[in-house]
């Protein structure tokens, strides 16, 4: 079953590319998303004013990825809330909210139980989910199936890039819907989207560094991860991997919030994980990125940056650059999350963990 790799989470590691290619399959027409099993919600869509996605773990950072795109294309706010919080703080729903929930297995007992409060307090739901027929899509009002395919390991990978696609068709749906994006940037953006499972496949096939790296570093107590923008969830995500693989203590930070408190953390021999915004990005976030940086070099830490190809302005002062080929900004985390989970299981086989079934942990959190 395990296709001749050794656990299963390296076969999911290796199927990321398709998750992401079979997600797309069947809903861009002529270069244009359309979602036909959204139909019966397309009214709903139009007329909504806010979406709030409900999620647990690394489908939360996938919804936080997805909020970013879906507000910028749509132009209808997005809030991210975990769903084991949402229900106990009488959230204000009404019928021009959606509720998007997103779960790989569709049996997450927390986010099953934020759907249902969902409903009950009259606002639509919508489930993005990768297991066909499980409970949260049968509770909601429409669902938008991701096709990773079964995924065993207990950590989340290939969900995640599927989580992200799904969520980048939803919001070029309703920029379709709500006619907030005009067809060029919608075009581009689809194209830009089916290029990346090749690009997926050009990191995997450059990732024996990240896996040197990762024995090398058997040893070690705590890992940082930084990063800004969509890149911020990529940081929480690759903190999550390190906690649940290799039990290490890792943190993820927005490189923002650095100086508002977590760098007094850095001190020297610390290894931080910094993914680096595209220097091609309008914003000068990679300038601010590449300031963090050096703030972090000079107090003695060691930095591994993920970076994109031919960005010079990391290289002097990073310890490590894993390279990730140009995208656009959007498209950026479903690249850089890669290292990140090979990362975090090379380390945890380092250590001699068992990679698939960590300590504690369930692939289905059935019970709240
Ligand atoms: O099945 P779900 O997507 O609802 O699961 C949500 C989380 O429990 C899950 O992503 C968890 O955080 C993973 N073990 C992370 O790798």
């Amino acid at each position: 079953e395990k296709g001749g790799w050794p656990n299963f989470m390296s076969k999911e590691i290796s199927e990321e590319p398709e998750a992401v290619a079979n997600t797309l399959l069947g809903r861009v027409t002529d270069g244009l998303v359309q979602l036909d099993e959204l139909a019966e919600l397309d009214q709903t869509l139009r007329d909504i004013d806010r979406v709030t996605i409900v999620a647990c773990g690394t489908a939360a950072y996938a919804g936080m990825v997805g909020k970013y795109a879906v507000e910028q294309w749509a132009r209808v706010p997005v809030e991210v809330e975990l769903a084991h919080e949402f229900r106990y703080r009488e959230p204000v729903l009404s019928e021009r909210t959606l509720v998007v929930s997103i779960s790989q297995s569709g049996e997450t007992m927390d986010t099953l139980m934020a759907v249902k409060y969902a409903a009950e307090h009259g606002a639509k739901t919508l489930s993005i989910c990768n297991t066909q027929g499980a409970t949260i899509p049968r509770e909601s009002d429409a669902v938008l199936y991701t096709h990773a395919g079964p995924e065993v390991a207990v950590a989340s990978t290939k969900a995640f890039v599927a989580q992200i696609t799904a969520l980048y068709l939803f919001g070029l749906h309703l920029a379709r819907l709500r006619a907030s994006l005009d067809e060029r940037a919608h075009r581009d953006l689809v194209t830009e989207l089916t290029d990346v499972p090749a690009k997926i496949d050009l990191v995997l096939d450059t990732s024996e560094r990240i896996s040197e790296l990762a024995h090398w570093m058997a040893d070690t107590r705590s890992v940082l991860f930084l990063g800004r923008h969509v890149g911020y969830p990529v940081a929480l995500e690759g903190a999550l991997k390190l906690k649940e693989l290799a039990y290490i203590h890792a943190e993820g930070f927005a490189a923002g919030e650095l100086k508002h408190g977590p760098i007094a953390l850095i001190e020297p021999g610390q290894i931080v994980f910094v993914v680096v915004p595209s220097p091609r990005d309008e914003r000068s976030l990679h300038a601010k990125v590449v300031s963090n940086i050096q703030e972090i070099r000079a107090r003695g830490a060691r930095v591994i940056a993920i970076a994109e190809q031919g960005d010079a302005a990391v290289l002097p002062f990073a310890d490590e650059v894993i390279q990730i080929p140009l995208a656009g900004p959007f498209f950026e985390p479903m690249l850089a999350v890669v290292p990140l989970h090979i990362f975090a299981r090379d380390l945890a086989t380092a250590k001699g963990l068992d990679v698939d079934q960590p300590r504690n942990l369930a692939k289905s959190v059935t019970v709240e």
